[in-house]
């Protein structure tokens, strides 16, 4: 049994078992209606605990049926309703959360949280996001551009905007998955240095390129994300936007890419905001898609944690 807390915590070889597993998944329940279950039930009698400090539509949905779909049974609990909320320790949480259920989700503010969940369950815990970190989504994202285009490995990402949790996982992923990213955004916005050097000694070229029609250049996938997080203050959101309009992603952007350069979003997106509705509905979006894999690519995410 094992944590899912970060990309960079989880060995290559174990992500691209993942992966292949979520592949496999997905190809195997084709065509059938939402609710039925997988053939094989491999969280038969599991009882699996999902917990949102802030909100979701994605993470709460593909979870629940993806537990469904493999025989198991959900618990959805905000962290506002639990004593959690109300000044118990997550640490006595995890000890009791540990005697009902098999595993737990958990998606929260600090990360220190999600690590102190971690130390004292019992049972694996899954980083459902953090302020720092994305993990599951960026699983999806892999997946989704492998589907599309073949082996991420050599590929170069461009992320365009705020370097936040998404990109944070973006760069674990980098590392892990071999493949070059470019940030281009303002500066007061980089990436965390820790998440740079950790993608550069593994051996990665990751750029950071102001100016988003050079960083663009010869790119096989485009990546924004909103410009104003969960986690951000909303006194921020005209200065960001402010400082990130230059960054939108636009036709004029794509077109500066590879012809057949992928755009990605984790969504949920502001429309005419960090991307328009030309490119998140034109013939280079696979934003859809990297919905639906959230489901397949946590499907097997969860059974890895289990060892099932
Ligand atoms: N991408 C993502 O995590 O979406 P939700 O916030 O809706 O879960
Ligand atoms: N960066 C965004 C991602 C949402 C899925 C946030 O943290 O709000």
């Amino acid at each position: 049994m094992t944590d899912f807390l970060d990309i960079h915590k989880t060995d290559p070889a174990d992500l691209r078992q993942i992966l292949d597993q979520a592949s496999a998944m997905k190809t195997a329940r084709a065509g059938r209606l939402r609710g039925a279950p997988d053939d094989d039930q491999p969280l038969k009698d599991r009882m699996v605990a999902l917990i949102f400090e802030k909100p979701s539509t994605r993470t709460r949905v593909s979870f629940d049926v993806g537990v469904r779909q493999m025989g198991g049974q959900t618990m959805l609990l905000s962290g506002a309703e639990m004593q959690l909320g109300h000044g118990e320790t997550i640490a006595d949480t995890a000890r009791v959360l540990s005697r009902y259920v098999d595993l737990i989700m958990i998606r929260t503010f600090d990360e220190s949280v999600l690590l102190e969940m971690a130390e004292y369950s019992d049972v694996p815990v899954i980083n459902g996001l953090t302020d720092r970190t994305h993990p599951c989504q960026i699983m999806a994202d892999v997946l989704t551009f492998e589907e599309h285009r073949g082996p991420i490995d050599g590929k170069k990402v461009v992320w365009s905007g705020d370097g936040n949790n998404v990109c944070a996982s973006f760069l674990h992923a980098a590392a892990q998955f071999g493949f070059d990213l470019t940030f281009t955004g303002p500066s007061q916005l980089d990436p965390e240095d820790e998440f740079v050097g950790l993608a550069r000694r593994a051996g990665r070229t990751i750029t950071i390129e102001r100016d988003p029609y050079k960083a663009v250049q010869d790119a096989d996938l485009i990546v924004a994300d909103t410009w104003v997080s969960m986690h951000d203050s909303q006194s921020t959101k005209e200065r960001r936007h402010n400082m990130l309009r230059p960054y939108q992603v636009n036709e004029d952007l794509m077109a500066h890419a590879k012809p057949d350069a992928l755009f990605m979003h984790c969504l949920p997106a502001h429309r005419e905001e960090e991307v328009t509705s030309a490119v998140m509905d034109g013939p280079q979006s696979v934003i859809w898609d990297e919905a639906e894999n959230r489901l397949h690519a946590q499907k097997a995410i969860m059974r890895w944690c289990l060892g099932v």
